[in-house]
């Protein structure tokens, strides 16, 4: 039975009811006020009733299972901040998932983030709530397509995107992350460097290297929205405001920008400079997941959402956790040589960010 299949929904949510108080409940919100406490400004009381029986039972199974739950700075605020053991960006959660003793994983991001926690520890279970959440970088390439790139450009090393298949991981020289590409590239010999699948990122980066870059052209479907007289309006509203973009947005986007990094650079920044007004381009939730912490910044909101992300629902992943479903496979033969690229990555040192 799965809970995202439509016609197992109801039976589903009855076995969920019939083995967890899942009713909206004063004493469920009581017992999780210390998450509240992190969410309490983007999300009204009222909802938190609904969520916090969810947010209860997870955490008591979470024990029970010895899992830990990784959770993406693109996940809902009552994920992120009411069952996550750790937060970040896709390289901590990477380094998080080589690291973790816990035998169970559960993956709240997207599919290629779970691949690559199982790529790390293959003796562990990693859950995915939805396994429909995928990515369209990771569904822009395939191995073969690496193969022709690698023709076009002989001996030039492959750089991947962690959003990518292990297959394409497999079949890449090294795996890079948006907040480590610039030093991967730099890293790499010879003069010229193959990046997939994210065409803007390796755009981006070109500009900051002294190698020449080549690319396959992927993008990414929430950041290639983005456009330059959009953020320009935001400026001229009012002048004041920062703009903090993510490098999967188009070129012309971050030339309009103050600052770009990953996700979790892009919340450090805010931290740090603690704007009056900023504007995060990038998916809708990053801005809610920081909005509590940081009272005096007022958030814009250029809201696009990432449908693979937001897959990933409270309900779905306590079911994931009442039924040890769904577990990410990854085939026996590409193991090795996709954690060898992951790994080559993780021992370039670059300086992982969690929350
Ligand atoms: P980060 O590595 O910056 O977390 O980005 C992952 C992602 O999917 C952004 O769209
Ligand atoms: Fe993929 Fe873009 Fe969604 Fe990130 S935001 S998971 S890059 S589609």
């Amino acid at each position: 039975m799965r809970i995202n299949a439509a016609q197992d929904l109801k039976a589903a949510r009855a076995a969920l009811a019939g083995a967890y108080d899942l009713a909206p409940s004063a004493a469920a919100a009581r017992e999780t006020a210390a998450e509240y406490a992190r969410v309490a400004r983007v999300i009204p009381e009222p909802d938190w009733m609904l969520h916090a029986p969810y947010i209860r039972a997870i955490k008591a199974l979470k024990k029970e299972r010895g899992a830990v739950i990784l959770g993406h700075n693109y996940m809902t605020p009552e994920i992120f901040h009411g069952v996550s053991d750790f937060r970040g960006d896709s390289l901590a959660l990477a380094i998080e998932a080589a690291r973790t003793e816990a035998p169970v994983i559960v993956q709240c991001g997207v599919h290629f983030m779970a691949e690559t926690s199982k790529i790390l520890s293959p003796e562990k279970t990693v859950l995915i709530p939805d396994s429909r959440a995928g990515c369209s970088l990771a569904s822009s390439i395939t191995a073969k397509d690496i193969e022709g790139m690698r023709a076009q450009y002989p001996g030039a090393k492959v750089v991947s995107y962690v959003n990518t298949t292990a297959e394409v991981k497999a079949a890449s020289d090294i795996c890079c992350t948006s907040a480590n590409a610039a030093q991967v590239v730099e890293a790499m010999p010879g003069d010229t460097v193959i990046m997939t699948p994210d065409g803007y990122l390796a755009r981006n980066v070109a500009r900051q290297v002294s190698k020449r870059v080549v690319w396959w052209e992927g993008a990414c479907m929430v950041h290639e929205r983005f456009t330059p007289e959009e953020l320009r309006a935001y400026r001229e509203a009012d002048p004041d405001t920062a703009i903090i973009a993510h490098p999967e947005c188009p070129p012309a986007v971050i030339d309009e920008a103050d600052f770009s990094g990953s996700t979790a650079d892009m919340i450090n920044w805010v931290r740090r400079e603690k704007p009056r007004k900023v504007v995060m381009v990038t998916e809708c939730s990053m801005s809610d997941n920081v909005a509590s912490e940081l009272p005096e910044t007022e958030f814009v909101r250029p809201c696009n959402i990432c449908p693979h992300m937001k897959r990933i629902t409270l309900e779905n992943v306590l079911w994931s956790l009442h039924t040890m479903t769904e577990e990410v496979v990854v085939p026996e033969h590409l193991i090795a040589p996709a954690a060898r690229a992951v790994q080559a990555m993780i021992d370039l040192g670059a300086k992982p960010t969690r929350h």
